[in-house]
């Protein structure tokens, strides 16, 4: 059999339309425009209205990334919906948006907070791989403003809501996910987390009093790890990908807060050029992040066919995932060479 690839042929987002300023977060909680500006980056987010449900969020996107791809949602074989805020425990978003499209095809829920798109679109990459399928959906979607309690200022300036998707095809040329790296750091789990409202504690008039049903986050020990992961995971999957620093066009980093950002970049001796941005328009949209700044750069022509791009997540597990993609399959990339060669 053919070595397959997984070529990323679709991209689309949604974002809803209620912008929340810093102005705004300012009427709210003890808070300025000025700290949460230079602490973070963020000028506003979007929050979803009464419109936007995860699944219609999730849909929205969805149709772009087929509409790009040149499909409908039958072409689909798999869908994978990234997610910590889905519209019910139970069915999983996947089910829903599978209906809601009226695609053919198993579908299923992808919770690994803010790293969620990275990890779905390492296992859509493994599933085309492998020969099982041939075209799958993947999204990231969160109305993350759920989980927030808009009285704690230590995380209500932080995060907004959005969606976007992606659509990976089966391709015999070298394309999409190069090399990958997927990490977990369970014992931190607690320092980015929702403790009440799961089986362990049961939601109750206690768990609602002590807001124990919201994000709770120790703000520094997350921005240590991610400044340190970011920057070393990237090192290492662009090393796998048999690549150097200077093969990578650009690189699309989890918009958490753009000192994070900045102290990834000065780690790995890059100018900040080199990573996209998106951060002050929309805040920390969890799992929607990495997917939306990827479609982001694509449209605002930073990324090109042929380029090649790192994309690198993390959040809540505490987690974190990164990859090469090889975007389009221009045959004199580096990367496609290489590709070829050990194919032969
Ligand atoms: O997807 C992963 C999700 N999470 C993250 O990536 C979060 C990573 N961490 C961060 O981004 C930063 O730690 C924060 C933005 C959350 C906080 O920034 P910081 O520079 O680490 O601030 P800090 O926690 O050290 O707090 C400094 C001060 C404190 O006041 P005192 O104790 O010095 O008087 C806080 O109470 O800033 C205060 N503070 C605020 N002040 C105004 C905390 N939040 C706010 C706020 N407005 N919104």
């Amino acid at each position: 059999m053919n070595q397959k690839y997984a070529q990323l042929t679709g991209w689309g987002y949604y974002v809803p339309e209620k912008v929340l300023t810093n102005a705004d977060l300012e009427k709210m909680v003890d808070t300025s425009d000025e700290w949460i500006l230079q602490r973070t980056g963020i000028k506003e987010r979007r929050l979803r209205t009464e419109h936007d449900t995860n699944t219609s969020m999730s849909v929205a996107a969805a149709q772009k990334a087929l509409d790009v791809a040149g499909l409908t949602p039958k072409d689909l074989d798999f869908i994978i919906c990234c997610t910590t805020t889905p519209d019910y425990l139970l069915p999983a978003a996947g089910s829903l948006v599978q209906g809601a499209l009226g695609a053919e095809c198993g579908a299923m829920q992808l919770s690994t907070a803010c790293s969620g798109w990275v990890y779905g679109a390492v296992m859509a990459d493994s599933l085309i791989r492998s020969g099982m399928y041939d075209t799958i959906l993947v999204v990231g979607a969160e109305i993350i403003s759920h989980g927030i309690d808009y009285t704690d200022r230590t995380t209500c300036v932080l995060f907004g809501d959005a969606a976007a998707a992606t659509i990976f095809q089966a391709s015999d040329k070298p394309s999409g996910i190069m090399a990958s790296e997927l990490g977990s750091d369970g014992a931190k789990a607690k320092s980015l987390w929702v403790p009440g409202g799961g089986t362990t504690k049961p939601i109750s008039q206690q768990v609602v009093d002590e807001r124990s049903h919201y994000i709770m986050m120790d703000g520094q020990e997350v921005f240590k790890f991610a400044a340190r992961v970011v920057g070393e995971s990237l090192q290492r999957v662009v090393k796998k990908a048999g690549l150097t620093m200077d093969d990578i066009d650009l690189f699309i980093p989890h918009q958490a807060n753009a000192r994070i950002i900045e102290s990834a970049a000065r780690m790995m001796g890059l100018p900040l050029e080199k990573f996209f941005i998106n951060i002050h328009k929309y805040g920390n949209t969890s799992a929607a992040s990495v997917p939306l700044a990827l479609v982001e750069a694509i449209e605002e022509g930073r990324i090109q066919d042929g380029d090649t791009i790192a994309v690198a997540a993390f959040g809540g597990g505490l987690s974190w995932g990164s990859a090469v993609i090889q975007m389009g399959v221009k045959e004199k990339t580096a990367m496609y060479q290489m590709a070829a060669a050990s194919a032969d």
